[in-house]
């Protein structure tokens, strides 16, 4: 049953380039006995893990082709309003990155974890130069980026496939801040994990940036958009943090005490 719904989960395009693994744990989640599957909900697992899917792994191909395109014409603006997260964003990253780097400093070198296609926002950061390291599961925008890279004179680094769940930092180089954007929530892992994962990612940099989405789902708003479990515990483990919120996003700068 559970390869069925992945294939019916995956008949939509958007969702056909994403691990299988990652889209099983999902389904997985939701059935509570096989046995008592019928077409309705069997239909209602579809949506539910299409949904969760749409917010967590937000990017949407276009189809190769047609995003090659837009990255020949150098049209960043339309690359970005093919992912979930950088489309919100659009009207909001030249005050997010003014706000980050009032926090951190200008950055010379970026760590970027779950970084999606957020690299192409570079002209936002207003940074003269920057050496950016991006790490995301999708590997096909892990090439997209390192081709955005390669013709961008004033951005030097690389992409690559890395698993957070893997809860492997080791190879990750040292830099002046790591980002963290939509990615926590979307490993739906529990508060201990996402710990281990901060402390870790913290031996690396002096600010770790973390952004969750404040709008549910159903694009409600959330009602508790603040995320008492992180601010809890960065004070019991003795770091220190500045938040501050755009629509549909809060963002918390985090550093040493
Ligand atoms: C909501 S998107 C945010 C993208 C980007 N950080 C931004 O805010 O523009 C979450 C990103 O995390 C990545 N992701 C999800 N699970 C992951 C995992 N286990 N390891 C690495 N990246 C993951 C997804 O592929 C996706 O690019």
């Amino acid at each position: 049953m559970e390869k069925k719904i992945l294939e019916l989960v995956k008949k939509n395009k958007k969702y056909r380039y994403l691990d299988d693994s990652l889209i099983n744990d999902k389904i997985r989640k939701r059935i509570k006995n096989e046995k008592l599957l019928g077409k309705r909900e069997v239909e209602s697992i579809v949506k539910e893990v299409r949904g969760e899917l749409h917010s967590s792994y937000g990017s949407f191909q276009l189809g190769k082709k047609k995003r090659e395109k837009l990255l020949e014409k150098k049209d960043f603006l339309s690359i970005m309003k093919t992912n979930v997260s950088t489309k919100e964003r659009l009207n909001y990253y030249e005050d997010v990155y003014k706000k980050i780097f009032s926090i951190t400093g200008k950055p010379a070198k970026i760590v970027d974890l779950g970084c999606g296609l957020n690299v192409f926002s570079f002209q936002f950061m207003r940074l003269k130069k920057l050496e950016y390291y991006g790490y995301d599961i999708g590997g096909d925008d892990v090439e997209f980026i390192n081709k955005f890279i390669k013709m961008n004179s004033k951005i030097s680094g690389k992409a690559f496939l890395w698993n957070a769940l893997s809860d492997d930092v080791d190879m990750l180089p040292k830099c002046d801040v790591v980002f963290m954007f939509k990615l926590l929530d979307s490993l739906g892992k529990d508060y201990k994990f996402n710990e281990s994962l901060i402390l870790k990612v913290m031996k690396k940099t002096k600010f770790i940036v973390a952004s969750f989405p404040t709008i549910k789902l159903s694009n409600r708003k959330m009602k508790f958009k603040e995320r008492r479990w992180l601010e809890y515990m960065l004070e019991r483990v003795g770091l220190k943090f500045e938040k501050f919120e755009i629509e549909n996003e809060i963002f918390y700068v985090v550093s040493k005490k």
